[in-house]
C-alpha cells in the first residue's frame, strides 16, 4: 500500500514536472558569424560553433510565444534553421526516466563505490563520495570545505598531492566543474579524473609529479535547481542584487574580473550572461579566485569544464587577440584535442582549438581570462561533447565522455609534466639554432 502511494507521488510529480518548458522547441540555426554572434544573451543559445569559416552553428530554444517572431527575424536574414527538438518537456521527463532508471541499475550492481559513470548523482551524493575518497585515500587527497554557496551548501575542494603540496617545484593543475548549472556532464568528467588520479592511480607519474585542485561543484545551487525546477537554469541562486527577485542569479563565468563591466548586455539582470553587480560579487565564484591565487606560482593549468560543442578555448576573449605564449596555447590544446578525438565515437565531431573570440564571440569577465592575466599560463574553456544529444547528454554517454575527456587530461598533464610551456620555447631556439648550423654547413 505504501509502496504503490509512493509510486503514485512519483509519478505526479514526475508528469508535473518541466511544465516550464512545455511546447518549447529547439532549432538548429546556423547563419554568418556576425549575424549568430549578435544573438548571445538575446536568445537562449545552449551551443555555438564554427561550422565553416565565417559561419557559426547554434542551438537556440525557441518559446511557443516568440517562435513566429523568431522565425521571421530568421528567415529576414541569411539564417538557416531546423527543429531538432519538438517539445523539450518532453524531452526533460524522458531524461529523468533514463537518469531514475540507471540510478537504480547502478545501485543493485555495485558493491563498493558509491559513484558511477552511468549516470548522474545529486549534489550530497557526490559531497558525500568525496568525503568517503577523503578517508580512504587520505595519503594522497584532500577535502577541504572551500566555502559555502549563496544557499548555504558546502562547496568541496579537492587537493591531491603525494608531498601534501610541500613541495615547490611541483606544477599546480587546476580543473573546476558545473559553474554553469545545466552542463551535467561536467562533474562525471571532474569525478572521473579523480577517480584515475587517485583510486585507480592508472599513471603515477602524474600525482609523483603535479599537484591537483579539483572543484567537481562549483555551483550547487544552481545544480540543484536544475534537478528540482529548471533544468536549463545556468546562473547562480544568489538575490542579492536590484531585479533579483524577478531574476535571481548571476551567470558565473562572467563574473570574474577581467574587463568586467565593459559590455552593455551583460549588465541586464535577467540576461542569461548577466554578470552581476560587481565583479566577484558571487561566493561560488571568489572560491574559484582564491583556489587559483593560493596557487598562482606554481599553477601551470587552468581548464573550466563547460559543456558543449567540443573546443578547447583560449584568452583572449575580450578583443580576440592572443596572449604572448599564444602558439603554446594552440600546441597544448591539439596535443589535447588530438588525444580526445582518437577515443571519441566516430559520430563526434571533431574538437577545435583556438582563440574564444575568434572561433565563437566576444566575452567578458570569463574564468579562462581571468586565470590567464593572473598568470596562469596556460588555461581553457574545455567545451565537452554533447554528440547528438547536446547539451542533455544521457546516463548512457556518461562513460564516454568522461574516458575519451580523461585522454585529453593526461595528454595536457604529460606536457605539464615534462615543464611542458617553457619546453616549447626551448624547442623553438633549438630548431632555429639547427636550421643556423645546417644553413652554415650548406654555405
Ligand atoms: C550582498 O551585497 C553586498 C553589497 O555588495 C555585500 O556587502 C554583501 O556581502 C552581499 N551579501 C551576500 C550574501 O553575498
Ligand atoms: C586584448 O586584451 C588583452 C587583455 O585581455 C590585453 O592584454 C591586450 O593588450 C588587448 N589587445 C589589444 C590588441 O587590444
Ligand atoms: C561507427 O561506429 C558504429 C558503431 O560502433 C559502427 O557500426 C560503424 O561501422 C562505424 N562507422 C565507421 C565509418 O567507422
Amino acid at each position: 500500500m505504501v509502496r504503490l502511494f509512493c509510486f503514485l507521488a512519483f509519478l505526479a510529480v514526475a508528469y508535473g514536472r518541466h511544465e516550464l518548458y512545455e511546447g518549447h522547441q529547439l532549432f538548429k540555426i546556423s547563419g554568418p558569424a556576425p549575424e549568430i554572434q549578435i544573438l548571445d544573451g538575446k536568445l537562449d543559445l545552449l551551443s555555438t560553433r564554427v561550422q565553416v569559416e565565417g559561419r557559426l552553428q547554434a542551438l537556440v530554444r525557441l518559446s511557443p510565444e516568440v517562435r513566429a517572431s523568431w522565425l521571421q527575424y530568421f528567415e529576414e536574414r541569411e539564417i538557416s534553421y531546423n527543429m531538432v527538438v519538438e517539445n523539450l518537456a518532453e524531452a526533460f521527463r524522458q531524461e529523468d526516466a533514463q537518469v531514475q532508471a540507471a540510478k537504480a541499475a547502478a545501485a543493485a550492481k555495485r558493491t563498493d563505490r558509491t559513484i558511477g559513470w552511468d549516470t548522474y548523482y545529486r549534489h550530497q551524493e557526490i559531497n558525500n563520495h568525496l568525503d568517503e575518497l577523503a578517508s580512504r585515500y587520505s595519503n594522497v587527497l584532500t577535502v577541504v570545505n572551500g566555502g559555502q554557496s549563496y544557499e548555504g551548501r558546502q562547496i568541496k575542494v579537492v587537493r591531491i598531492s603525494t608531498t601534501g603540496f610541500q613541495d615547490t617545484t611541483k606544477p599546480v593543475i587546476i580543473i573546476d566543474a558545473m559553474v554553469h548549472s545545466r552542463e551535467w556532464v561536467t562533474t562525471p568528467v571532474a569525478l572521473y579524473i579523480i577517480n584515475q588520479l587517485v583510486v585507480d592511480t592508472v599513471d603515477r607519474q602524474l600525482i609523483e609529479d603535479i599537484d591537483w585542485v579539483i572543484i567537481p561543484v562549483a555551483n550547487p545551487d544552481g545544480y540543484e535547481y536544475t534537478h528540482e525546477t529548471d533544468r536549463l537554469w545556468r546562473k547562480t541562486r544568489s538575490r542579492n542584487h536590484t531585479g533579483s527577485d524577478q531574476c535571481p542569479g548571476i551567470d558565473g563565468n562572467r563574473n570574474f574580473d577581467h574587463y568586467w563591466g565593459t559590455v552593455a548586455a551583460n549588465a541586464e539582470p535577467c540576461s542569461i550572461i548577466y554578470e552581476g553587480p560587481e565583479a566577484f560579487s558571487e561566493s561560488e565564484i571568489r572560491l574559484i579566485r582564491d583556489v587559483v591565487q593560493e596557487n598562482i606560482g606554481r599553477a601551470a593549468m587552468y581548464i573550466s569544464l563547460h559543456s558543449y560543442g567540443n573546443m578547447f578555448l583560449y584568452a583572449w576573449g575580450n578583443n580576440g587577440s592572443v596572449p604572448d605564449n599564444g602558439d603554446d596555447l594552440q600546441h597544448m590544446g591539439d596535443t589535447m584535442a588530438t588525444a580526445i578525438d582518437a577515443l571519441a565515437l566516430n559520430k563526434s565531431t571533431p574538437y577545435v582549438v583556438g582563440n574564444a573570440a575568434q572561433v565563437l564571440y566576444f566575452t567578458t569577465g570569463t574564468s579562462r581570462d581571468w586565470t590567464r592575466a593572473a598568470g596562469v599560463p596556460i588555461t581553457y574553456t574545455l567545451e565537452l561533447p554533447g554528440y547528438e544529444y547536446n547539451f542533455e547528454v544521457p546516463p548512457t554517454y556518461v562513460d564516454q565522455v568522461v574516458k575519451e575527456t580523461w585522454a585529453g587530461i593526461v595528454a595536457g598533464a604529460h606536457l605539464v609534466r615534462s615543464a611542458g610551456f617553457s619546453v616549447f620555447v626551448r624547442l623553438e631556439v633549438m630548431i632555429i639554432a639547427l636550421g643556423l648550423v645546417l644553413w652554415n654547413s650548406r654555405i
